[in-house]
């Protein structure tokens, strides 16, 4: 533990919300139990009107297992919960007479409100020291997320600023590192003389799940890509690191993604956006994603999008990058794949399938896979593909708890700069305007199948 133990508040504004129950209570349930919290009140604010007892059950059962382990069951035994409108200011004021130490605000809000929450606190004395917890996604453009940055240093400073996004608190994709930097053996592979290109796939077998009133906001582009896939493209693609200081690393995440941008520069040719129809999904009978309650078809709102980015960067200049998350798909598939250039040539007289080497990160399940060509079984003369598979270790924490960690830490090692969020916007909006202009037609795909044909992915 390296915060010094000292008592912390954390208040959560949107805390009736379905994050709130899904991801933010369970992580800290188990950052509690794992002793890694300092002494924690935990307050939570929303528009419901909840009475102690309801609030302290969607705790409990968040909680889950940890609830009885002594620092979990401390915080659950004290939380408290009021109703509040958190774009006022006089309600925002009243649940701060609640806080005992350092206070971190979670926004578990949507963008627009989030900022209206933000725009609020400036009438508000907040405690010296206060940390702003930001969930993506993080305004809704670069010049949104810009004024949203302007705002949020008028509050406090950028490195009280956790912008989150709990893919970087997942211990596999922290795994990228220890890959790359900490292995004599891949890291000079990994360049445009070697690499063909690089898949980035994260496609869920979740369909919309009752989140319509934000993923129909939002899209595949936004909620996945603009976000969890560029941060993990950042890492795969970064020079190595002098050091995990936050400032050193994030300089360096930060100038991968600058240098990055849509390949060939033609959302027509780089971009896919696509919606499931009705299909089965394992023994799920989904309607057609424009039929599900809360869907406005007017948004068109994508259900996959594929986007094919270069990183434009001496090592990476020529090698496509081609990421894609989509919802209701048959096999759900999260991984990267580093695909190698071919051999020069084969020696006359070895023949046989000779596919590239490519390695696999996997993101679930975890694991690491290298794709190798060999001589035999049989005839040694013919060739055959052989992999290498390994198991990642699980992370100590889920990933909000670890993300949780470096908030009460003061740690932001793992959160989102803000000029990365802004470069995030950036990289995606020449698609996102093509997309409204009509310019690429959305195109459909069954639930349950392996997604829409005319795919850029190579693998
Ligand atoms: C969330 C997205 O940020 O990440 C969801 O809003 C997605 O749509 C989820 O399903 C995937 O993350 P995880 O950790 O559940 O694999």
């Amino acid at each position: 533990m390296t915060n010094d133990g000292s008592a912390q508040t954390l208040l959560i504004l949107g805390a009736s919300g379905d994050l709130t129950a899904r991801l933010l209570l369970p992580g800290l349930g188990a950052l509690l139990a794992a002793g890694d919290a300092p002494p924690l009140t935990l307050l939570g604010a929303g528009t419901e009107d909840w009475d102690a007892d309801r609030w302290h059950q969607r705790v409990s059962d968040a909680f889950g297992d940890h609830r009885e382990a002594g620092p979990a069951a401390k915080t659950l035994e004290n939380t408290r919960y009021r109703s509040a409108d958190v774009t006022r200011p006089e309600d925002l004021r009243r649940l701060l007479e609640d806080v005992d130490g350092t206070l971190s605000i979670f926004f578990a809000l949507p963008p627009a409100v989030t900022a209206k929450a933000c725009e609020a606190l400036l009438d508000v004395d907040l405690p010296k020291g206060t940390r702003l917890v930001l969930e993506k996604p993080f305004g809704t453009g670069s010049a949104s997320a810009a004024a949203l940055n302007r705002l949020l240093t008028r509050l406090t400073p950028e490195e009280k600023i956790h912008r989150i996004d709990h893919f970087l608190g997942k211990s596999t994709v922290l795994n990228i590192l220890g890959l790359r930097f900490a292995n004599r053996i891949f890291e000079p592979l990994l360049n445009s003389e070697h690499v063909a290109g690089v898949d980035l796939v994260f496609d869920e077998d979740l369909a919309l799940e009752g989140r319509a009133g934000y993923y129909d906001k939002a899209g595949a582009l936004a909620d996945m890509i603009q976000s969890h896939l560029l941060q993990i493209l950042a890492l795969l693609t970064m020079e190595a690191p002098q050091s995990l200081d936050a400032g050193v690393f994030r300089d360096g995440t930060a100038e991968a993604l600058r240098a990055t941008r849509l390949w060939g520069g033609d959302p027509k040719q780089s971009s896919l956006r696509a919606r499931y129809t009705a299909g089965k999904l394992g023994d799920r009978q989904l309607p057609d994603y424009v039929d599900e309650d809360g869907v406005d078809p007017a948004r068109e709102t994508e259900t996959l999008a594929e986007l094919v980015l270069a990183v434009d960067t001496w090592r990476w200049a020529g090698v496509p990058f081609r990421l894609r998350s989509g919802k209701a798909v048959a096999n759900s598939r999260k991984e990267a794949v580093i695909t190698f250039k071919e051999p020069q040539r084969l020696p006359d007289g070895l023949s046989g399938p000779d596919g590239p080497n490519r390695l696999r990160i996997g993101f679930g399940p975890d694991r690491l896979e290298l794709d190798f060509t060999i001589n035999g079984p049989g005839d040694p003369f013919v060739l055959d593909p052989i992999t290498l598979r390994a198991d990642f270790g699980p992370g100590d924490l889920p990933p909000y708890g670890e993300v949780l960690r470096g908030v009460f830490d003061d740690e932001p090692l793992l959160s989102v700069r803000g000029d990365v969020a802004e470069q995030c916007w950036r990289i995606v909006e020449p698609v996102t305007k093509a997309w409204h202009d009509g310019e690429v037609p959305i195109v459909e795909y069954p639930a349950g199948s392996d997604g829409p044909e005319n795919s850029h992915l190579d693998v």
